[in-house]
Order: structure tokens, then C-alpha cells, then sequence
């Protein structure tokens, strides 16, 4: 569902709640408001009836069954607006123009001593309820005629033991409430309506920005050409989402055309190496090739088979790693050991020619490792500083605990790199003179595999040239925490 939706619903919910629990209240407050003005007009009333009974009008029972009519002095326009200030009671009201429908005076025991407005016949309170309003005001509800009235029954000032009683009909309260309620239900449907649509609207204008982003991330998808998202002026959570998908945007373009150059010179560099392998099976495959010459091609074929072995572990390590997959599991190791194995690897490389491998690491060197990532670390450096190295030169390899690290170094005595590529030796398919390099065989991603396992390492990865001369590759790798506390 729409958030403008959701939000509309939610408002006019809100909004019915209040407004209900309001009208009921006011409702509440307006009903017993009219009924204790109304009860304050009777009481007015009850005391003129009681006046004028204790005036000697009336005396003792009728015994007559007939129905007098109300007092004018009860109902009449003068009495209405009279403000009669009652004594013993809190208030002094002006009688509501209400319409007194019945009034009698009873003896204590609830005999009927005059009626008004109903027959004498029947009494408006029963024994007790007689009984008690000598005593003190007694305010009843009772159906008369099946109309709800209202009866207020007090002591006759001045007798011994005469209540009199006085009722107003409630239908004229009853009918303004039940016309109220219909007001107040037709006021609070048209707040909800008001509410829903005011959320809508507001909604709508705040996800407007929210929307047009979406109709650009869309069309940049759709249409594939890469533009960075208009951001609001307004600097609020809104502006702040569109700078961060501008630049999710931008990494996701980066990323990409990243990866699709990775692809394109990937193919690129295995297309060589086919090609040329390609080339020596067809001599080896010519009918009148000596056999020197098929020798020739076969070794040259399993040359060219094996750059295309290597490059695509290369490739298929740093895609692994692209992933995000892990490319190392670490473990403490003594480094010495396993430098000391890697060198080996390379010295018969390295007397062919002529050049010294030399290894200045103490046996206490421990640090978090992985065995077969260190080394192809220096599989790779060493391959490099062999191919650069002239002969009677020496490669350095040293590894020392430093204040904050575990230092390792390989340095030969080279021509270094140029100063320009330096920035540069880490990246990609780059290679500092193209065709010297391919010519060696490289294809360029030797030093971006060794920088992708020392950081998997948790280490740090710099090129450098030496003082003198020779490349120098430095890795930092954190000192374990055992070896700090000594
Ligand atoms: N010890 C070194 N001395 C001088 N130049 C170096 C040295 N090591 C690397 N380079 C330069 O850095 C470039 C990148 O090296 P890298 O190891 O990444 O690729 P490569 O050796 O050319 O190919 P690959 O290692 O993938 O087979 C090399 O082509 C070379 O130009
Ligand atoms: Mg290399």
C-alpha cells in the first residue's frame, strides 16, 4: 500500500478518535448540562408550588380523581425568566422555558393531597420515595405517559411532613442531544475526510522529490547512460538521500566500468598467449617440420600454457575477491620458515642467474599469516625482482618486528621503477613499459594480487625505489597482541 495511503488511513483513524472521544464527552457535558438547568427550573418551580401551598391554598386531600391543570404561575412566561434564589441550595437559576407536565402535593406517606397535569389517582412517588423527599430534595427519571420525565420531589417549606413534586418532560433535552449527536457525526466525518485528505496531500508534496528520484534512478537504469540525481536545495533527510544514492550512483558507475575494463583486458591478455600457443601447435602440426623444430614449438606451447595458467589463477583469485569471498584464513605463523621455503623455490632460478638470495629474518618473527598467501606474496615479488635483477646483484629479503609492525621487505638492486609508475605499480593490467614487460611474459597483475593478499592479511603494501637503486616493496602486518604485552 501507498505511503500516502497508509498515511491518510492512519490520520483519519486518528482523527475519528479524537473527534469521537470529544463528542462524547461534549455530548456528555452538554446533556447533563440541560438537565441541571432543567432540574434548577424545577426546583424554582417546586418551591413557587410549595409557597403556594403553604399559603393556604390547598390543606388536605382532595380524594377527587380528577386532573387539574398546571398552575399558570408554573409554566407562565414570568415565572420563566424569574430568578428564584433558593434557600439551602448552591445556585439561584433562571427556570429554563421548559414545560412542567405534572406537579403534585403529597403527604409522607405518599397519598396524594393535590394534582396537576395527571390524576390524583396516581401518585408520582411511591410510599419511600415520599418518605425520604420530607426529608430531603429527591431527584427521580420515570416514564409518565411513556414520555421520560423528570420529577424533583422536596420537603413543602413550613408543613409537617407535604413534599411537593414537580416534572418537566426530557423531550425536548432528549431531541436537542439526539440532534446534536447528528451534527456532531456529520462534523466529525467531514474532520476525517478533511484529515485524510490534508495527509494526502501533505504526503504527497514531501515524497514529490522522494518520487523524482525514482523516475531518474529508472531512467538511468533503463537508458544505461550515467548522470548523477538532482539533490533538493532543501537540506533535510530528503537532500540527504539523494547525495547518498548520487554517490551509491557514482561507485556502482565506477564499479562497473571497472570491472567491464577488467573483462575487456583480461580477454585481451589471454588472447595472446592463445594465440601464440596457437601458433606453435600449427608448426609442430607442419609435415615438413624438422624435429628440432617440433622440440621448439612444444616448448614454447607449454610456456605460452603455462602464462595462461597463471593468469587465469590471477583472475580468478582477484574475481574471488571482487566477491568478497575470503581469500585467507589467518593463523600465527613463524615467518622465517616460510620466507625460507619460498626462496628456495627460486634458487635455482636465481644461480642460473647469478644472482643471491639473501634472507635476514630472526626465528622468533610471528605474526597472524597464511602460509599459502605469504607465499604467493613472494612467488610473485621474487619472480619480479629475478626478471629486473642483473646478474652478480643481490635480492634482500628482510623481516623484522618494528615498534607497531611486523616489517617485511623485498629489495633487489635492479633499475627500480620509474618514479611516474610508482603510484601506479599496484593497479591492474599496468606494467611500467608495455612491451618490455609482455615481452617478459607479464601480464600486469603480479603486484594488484600481492596488494589484494596483504590487505586480506590485514597488512599495508607500499612500492618504493631504494636509495641507491633496486625496487623496494614494503608490507606491514600488525604485530600480534601477545607480542605487544612483552
Ligand atoms: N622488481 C621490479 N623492478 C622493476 N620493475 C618492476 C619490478 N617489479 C615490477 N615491476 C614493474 O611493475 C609492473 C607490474 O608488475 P606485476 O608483477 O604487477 O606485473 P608483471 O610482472 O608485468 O606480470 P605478472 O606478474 O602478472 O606476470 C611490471 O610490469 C614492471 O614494469
Ligand atoms: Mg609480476
Amino acid at each position: 500500500m501507498p505511503i500516502k495511503l497508509r498515511l491518510a488511513i492512519l490520520f483519519s483513524l486518528v482523527t475519528a478518535i479524537i473527534v469521537t472521544v470529544g463528542s462524547v464527552l461534549f455530548l456528555h457535558q452538554v446533556s447533563s448540562g440541560l438537565q441541571s438547568s432543567l432540574t434548577a427550573g424545577l426546583r424554582t418551580k417546586g418551591y413557587i408550588l410549595g409557597q403556594n401551598i403553604s399559603g393556604g391554598s390547598q390543606s388536605g386531600p382532595t380524594g377527587s380523581s380528577s386532573t387539574q391543570d398546571v398552575p399558570s404561575n408554573l409554566n407562565g412566561p414570568d415565572t420563566n425568566s424569574v430568578e428564584v434564589p433558593l434557600p439551602g441550595l448552591p445556585f439561584s437559576v433562571a427556570a429554563p422555558n421548559s414545560l412542567v407536565t405534572a406537579a403534585q402535593i403529597l403527604n409522607s406517606n405518599g397519598t396524594v393531597l393535590e394534582s396537576f397535569g395527571v390524576p390524583a389517582s396516581a401518585p408520582l412517588l411511591g410510599a419511600s420515595q415520599s418518605n425520604s423527599a420530607a426529608s430531603h430534595e429527591l431527584i427521580i427519571r420515570k416514564y409518565l405517559y411513556k414520555k421520560l420525565t423528570l420529577l424533583l420531589a422536596e420537603p413543602v417549606p413550613g408543613s409537617s411532613g407535604q413534599v411537593a413534586v414537580i416534572g418537566a418532560s426530557l423531550k425536548n433535552i432528549d431531541s436537542s442531544v439526539e440532534r446534536l449527536k447528528v451534527e456532531l457525526v456529520l462534523f466529525g466525518a467531514l474532520m476525517v475526510l478533511i484529515a485524510g485528505l490534508v495527509a494526502w496531500a501533505l504526503t504527497g508534496a514531501a515524497l514529490a522529490p522522494v518520487s523524482k528520484m525514482r523516475r531518474q534512478v529508472e531512467e538511468i537504469f533503463e537508458l544505461g547512460q550515467w548522470s548523477s540525481l538532482e539533490v533538493p536545495k532543501t537540506k533535510d533527510e530528503v537532500a540527504h538521500l539523494a547525495k547518498t544514492l548520487s554517490e551509491l550512483l557514482r561507485r556502482l558507475e565506477e564499479s562497473i566500468s571497472r570491472q567491464r575494463g577488467f573483462v575487456a583486458v583480461a580477454g585481451h591478455e589471454l588472447r595472446t598467449p592463445l594465440a601464440i600457443l596457437k601458433g606453435e601447435l600449427e608448426l609442430a602440426q607442419k609435415s615438413d617440420r624438422t624435429e628440432s623444430e617440433l622440440r621448439f614449438a612444444v616448448a614454447e606451447a607449454l610456456d605460452e600454457t603455462e602464462r595462461i595458467i597463471r593468469l587465469s589463477e590471477h583472475l580468478l583469485l582477484l574475481a574471488r575477491k571482487d566477491e568478497g569471498a575470503a581469500i585467507v584464513t589467518l593463523e600465527m605463523k613463524e615467518m622465517a620458515p616460510i620466507l625460507a621455503r619460498s626462496i628456495d623455490d627460486f634458487s635455482k632460478v636465481a644461480t642460473e642467474r647469478d644472482v643471491s638470495l639473501m634472507l635476514n629474518c630472526n626465528e622468533s618473527v610471528i605474526c597472524g599469516m597464511d602460509e599459502s598467501a605469504l607465499r604467493q606474496i613472494m612467488a610473485n615479488l621474487l619472480g619480479n625482482s629475478l626478471r629486473y635483477s642483473p646478474s652478480g646483484t643481490v635480492i634482500q629479503i628482510t623481516c623484522e618486528y618494528q615498534p607497531s609492525s611486523v616489517v617485511l621487505v623485498v629489495k633487489d638492486q635492479g633499475p627500480g621503477f620509474p618514479i611516474d609508475f610508482i603510484p601506479l605499480a599496484f593497479e591492474r593490467f599496468s606494467r611500467a613499459d608495455e612491451h618490455r614487460d609482455r615481452a617478459y611474459g607479464g601480464s600486469g597483475l603480479g603486484l594488484a594480487i600481492v596488494k589484494s593478499l596483504v590487505e586480506a592479511l590485514n597488512g599495508k603494501i607500499s612500492a618504493s625505489n631504494g636509495t641507491s637503486r633496486g625496487a623496494q616493496i614494503t608490507m606491514k602486518f600488525p604485530i600480534p597482541d601477545f607480542i605487544k604485552d612483552h
